[in-house]
């Protein structure tokens, strides 16, 4: 009896092995087939496929997605049918064709395989990619059919992206309808072959994005720094054309899709946080649009208004505002007497239509062509590498063309215009008069500086004079008794906060003035010279939300620096006190963060040089009589660290809980940094609570990770 019992128990216990064994596999032959609830695992459990309801849980599809990230599905078979139940089934009939039956054994989806094998086999591959082959036989060249050929709105690493020229298949991404209906959507994202390749986004037949066109290297652009994370692979030859990537570093989970509303994106799997990370997404900006400006005109991101026209033309129509300007020819081309072409640099070239193509000319060979021809209207080289070679020729507008914002990256275009046009030239002009500039202030140099040496030789302070009318007003510099005598030798009693260069005296001098002094800690590591022209550059910075700089002071080892005095010190001292802080009204509030976000906008952007603040933090918020917010210690990083743009430091001048993690972990910084910080620091103004030390039941170690957490749970 016991013995029996053990025998059920064994038979149970083999039964459910085999189903798991069944449920683990990742294979559909005739005889295995999987049914709505059953899955196929790829071998390294990276990729699996089953049934899905994205949204309506009453329309069951079927599909491929990450073990990992279960809600990121990257191919969809049965796209505009659904099967309204949950008795869909997955299996191969017919000696190959792979399908998908309804409860009534109906086609709701079908591989449409037309080669038959004895022993076919439907295998889900650790690359995402569903193949169907017959058994016996080994490498793609073998497979019947297979999801990569077919993608919908994903582009996997190693999935193809064009052309297979011999048998006309075109692989192409089609969005989904919504972000939970995967029926086809209006967007395509696709690889076009007129003349030359391009990839183009559509919104049905509209061209939305054009890449530039193929080049020999890439597309449209002179191939950039090489990135880290993947490599592309362009193929162009009679058999294909396509377009393919692959990551570098296998275990990186990556992909590039079509979205619902028209963007491709290329995304990266973050495991720590466990987001997709958009590591780019095109249309990236208005001159990327297609045709955003009119035909013949050309789209410059960094000019307003960001739309010109081309050399040789002028606006038409202005009369009329409604609709966009057009572009028209300033003076008719005249090809008996002559034309000549002017040179474009830096640009994507123009959409090919009218275009004709010759890929062995060269640059001149190609204008001597399109010179005898009147209907060429420009010309440019086909092929970048090798110095360039090859022609394209085109005879009709001039669509799509933009200013590349990398111009080293942009391409060369020769453009026809008429003889006479030579002298209405603007750059021309614009260069004569340069040089004619550079002429008369190089000879008004050479005077005066023999001037300077004559005079020098007669009275030895010339040179000195010079210099102090150049730098015209220069910081006051203070003595340093002076400053002693204001802040009752550096008393206690005077001292009023400690910054992250030294302390701060607030100081009276003989005249009444009130003055707030920072003593720099003195391992600055600057000598007097280099010191004073710093406080130089930082005192020209004059703005209404900045902390006005009133002097200095160097004498030996002594670094000091006079403000303008703020006798309602910082904003820490408002928000985090209960009862101060209902003085500030959140009118007072949204006006304080008006202020800085003025304040730092001419830090970033207007004033003269590019100031990082690097330490930007509520104590480094000042309030003036009427409560004007005004920024402290800006340029002070300058004095203490490096001054480039964006660099590494060895040393990291900031505050904790304020810095971005980039600067906190690498020491990289920009302005991007201030403008982590100063979010910080808009939560703790609204909030009223420090990012450090803030401590909630949820263990959020600060008020930044507090709100990031209630951010994600709340969408
Ligand atoms: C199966 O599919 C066919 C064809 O689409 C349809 O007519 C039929 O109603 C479906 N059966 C069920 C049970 O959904
Ligand atoms: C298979 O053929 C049918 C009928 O021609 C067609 O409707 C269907 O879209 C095809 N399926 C695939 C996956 O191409
Ligand atoms: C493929 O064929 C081999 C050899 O006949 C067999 O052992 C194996 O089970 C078959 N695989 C599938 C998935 O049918
Ligand atoms: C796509 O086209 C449709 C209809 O032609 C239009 O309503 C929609 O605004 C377009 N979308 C975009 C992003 O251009
Ligand atoms: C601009 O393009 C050139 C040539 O492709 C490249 O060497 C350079 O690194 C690019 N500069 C930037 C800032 O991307
Ligand atoms: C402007 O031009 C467009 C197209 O040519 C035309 O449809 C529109 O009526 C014009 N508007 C005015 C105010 O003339
Ligand atoms: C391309 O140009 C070369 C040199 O001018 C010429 O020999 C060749 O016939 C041209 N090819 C085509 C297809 O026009």
């Amino acid at each position: 009896m016991w013995s029996l019992n053990l025998l059920f128990f064994f038979f149970f216990f083999f039964f459910f092995l085999s189903i798991e064994l069944i449920l683990a596999a990742d294979t559909i032959t005739p005889t295995r087939f999987i049914r709505d609830g059953q899955t196929l695992v790829s071998s390294s459990e990276n990729f699996v496929l089953g049934f899905f309801s994205p949204g309506n849980p009453a329309k069951r599809y079927l599909g491929i997605w990450y073990k990992k990230i279960p809600e990121t599905v990257v191919w969809v078979a049965n796209r505009n049918n659904p099967i309204t139940d949950r008795q869909g089934v997955l299996t191969i009939i017919n000696y190959g064709n792979l399908v998908l039956l309804n409860n009534t054994k109906s086609i709701i989806w079908s591989s449409n395989t037309t080669r038959k094998v004895e022993n076919p086999v439907a295998q889900l591959l650790d690359s995402g990619n569903l193949v169907l082959k017959d058994n016996f036989s080994t490498g793609s060249e073998s497979y019947l059919w297979q999801s990569f050929d077919y993608p919908s709105d994903t582009l996997l690493p190693g999935m193809k992206l064009g052309w297979d020229l011999k048998t006309g298949l075109e692989r192409y991404l089609t969005s989904w309808k919504s972000s939970d209906d995967p029926s086809y959507g209006d967007f395509t994202c696709r690889l076009d072959i007129h003349v030359l390749p391009q990839i183009f986004i559509y919104n049905g037949s509209t061209k939305l994005f054009r890449s530039g066109p193929w080049n020999g290297v890439s597309f449209g652009v002179v191939p950039g720094s090489p990135n880290f994370l993947y490599d592309r692979t362009s193929v162009y030859d009679k058999n294909e054309i396509y377009y393919r990537f692959e990551s570098y570093n296998n275990p990186v989970i990556m992909l590039a899709k079509i979205t619902h509303s028209g963007f491709v994106r290329r995304l990266i799997w973050k495991e720590r946080g466990s987001i997709w990370d958009v590591v780019f997404s095109e249309p990236t900006d208005l001159c990327e649009h297609y045709g955003k400006c009119s035909a013949n005109g050309v789209c410059s991101f960094n000019k307003a208004p960001i739309c010109e026209c081309l050399q040789g033309f002028i606006p038409g129509s202005q009369q009329n505002q409604t609709s966009p300007t057009t572009c028209v020819r300033s003076s008719p081309l005249d090809c008996r007497s002559g034309d000549r072409f002017i040179k474009l640099t830096g640009l994507k070239l123009p959409d090919l239509v009218e275009t004709s193509l010759n890929d062995t000319m060269s640059l001149q060979e190609c204008e001597s062509k399109c010179l005898k021809d009147c209907s060429c209207k420009a010309y440019a080289n086909s092929i970048v590498s090798g110095g360039g070679r090859g022609c394209l020729m085109w005879s009709g507008d001039l669509i799509d063309i933009r200013k590349q914002v990398n111009e080293s990256s942009g391409l060369d275009l020769y453009i026809r215009v008429p003889a006479s046009e030579q002298v209405s030239d603007l750059n021309e002009n614009r260069k004569k008069i340069i040089l004619a500039v550079l002429v008369i202030s190089g000879i008004l140099i050479f005077f005066s500086l023999l001037f300077c040496i004559w005079k020098k030789t007669m009275k030895k302070a010339c040179l000195t004079t010079v210099q102090d009318n150049k730098e015209d007003v220069d910081v006051h510099l203070f003595d340093l008794s002076t400053i002693a005598t204001a802040t009752n030798n550096f008393s206690r009693e005077n001292l009023i906060g400690a910054g992250g260069f030294g302390p701060v005296y607030k100081g009276t001098l003989s005249t009444g003035e009130e003055v707030a002094v920072k003593r720099l800690s003195n391992n600055s590591g600057q000598g007097a010279e280099e010191f004073r022209n710093e406080v130089n550059l930082i005192a020209k910075l004059q703005h209404r939300n900045l902390v006005g700089l009133l002097g200095s002071c160097i004498q030996g080892e002594e670094r000091l620096l006079i403000y303008e005095y703020m006798p309602n010190k910082s904003l820490d001292y408002f928000i985090f006190d209960q009862k101060k802080a209902g003085l500030l009204t959140w009118r007072r509030r949204f006006d304080i963060i008006m202020g800085i976000a003025r304040g730092l906008l001419y830090l970033h952007q207007d004033s003269k040089l590019q100031i990082i603040h690097r330490d930007l933090k509520a104590s480094n918020i000042l309030l003036d009589n009427d409560l004007n917010s005004k920024i402290s210690d800006f340029g002070l990083a300058r004095i203490f660290g490096g001054t480039d743009k964006e660099a590494k430091t060895k040393r990291v001048v900031g505050t904790y809980g304020y810095m971005s993690p980039e600067y906190a972990i690498d020491g990289t910084f920009s302005i991007k940094s201030d403008i982590f910080s100063f979010g910080v620091f808009l939560l703790e103004i609204l909030s009223g609570k420090k990012n450090r030390g803030f401590s909630n039941p949820a263990h959020h170690h600060n008020l930044l990770g507090h709100v990031s957490g209630n951010l994600i749970c709340s969408i």
